[in-house]
């Protein structure tokens, strides 16, 4: 099904805080992604995107993530726990973006420095996702007491995250394949 045009899904680091953890998560996720047969993926930085902040939605659509969102067939997001939610910078950047989501699927992962791996963050992202129209996978990642989970350099500590995000990437890629057929190949109406 999928021969000649490899799947594209980026990841999204949803943080823009000094020091971040998520950032090794979203490495490891992106490096894990880049093995898969098939599959174009990047990083995509948060810190990187130059939003105003005196306007919202997608008044202040920038060419270069809209471009990327529209190609993509899947997204991974990347959500740091932030007082039991997700990061508002991450609202911030995916509310300046709409169409380009459509029936598209979506994973996330969380991440947390509790030993809850980031699951109100990702529970609290879902009914974003759903007004997006991404279509979520029932599996996530969740990366608990993060700290542990990776050394200072950004080494992975827990070799047993391998195997989860082996699992989460196969449904997002299954999805992923799923959907575009259905975008290309099934009207609307
Ligand atoms: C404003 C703020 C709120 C936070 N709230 C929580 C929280 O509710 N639960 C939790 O487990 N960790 C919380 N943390 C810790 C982060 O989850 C921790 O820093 C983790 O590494 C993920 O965020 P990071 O990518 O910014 O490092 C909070 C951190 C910040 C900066």
């Amino acid at each position: 099904m999928e021969q000649g045009r490899p799947l594209y899904i980026p990841v999204i680091l949803g943080t823009s805080r000094m020091g971040r953890m998520s950032l090794h998560a979203a490495r490891l996720v992106t490096g894990e992604l880049s093995k898969c047969a098939g599959v174009e993926t990047e990083l995509i930085d948060i810190a990187k995107l130059p939003l105003p902040t005196n306007d919202a939605g997608e008044a202040i659509k920038h060419a270069d993530f809209s471009a990327r969102v529209n190609r993509a067939d899947a997204l991974v997001i990347v959500s740091p726990e932030y007082n039991h939610g997700y990061s508002g910078l991450l609202k911030h950047v995916l509310d300046s973006c709409l169409k380009e989501y459509i029936h598209k699927a979506v994973g996330i992962v969380g991440v947390s420095a509790g030993p809850f791996g980031g699951v109100r963050s990702i529970e609290n992202l879902l009914p974003v996702m759903r007004e997006l129209g991404l279509v979520t996978i029932f599996w996530d990642v969740n990366f608990s007491t993060v700290q542990k989970v990776f050394a200072e350099d950004g080494s992975l500590l827990d070799e047993a995250y391998l195997r989860r995000i082996e699992k989460f990437l196969n449904e997002l890629i299954w999805m992923a394949k799923t959907l575009r057929h259905g975008r290309e190949q099934i009207p609307l109406n």
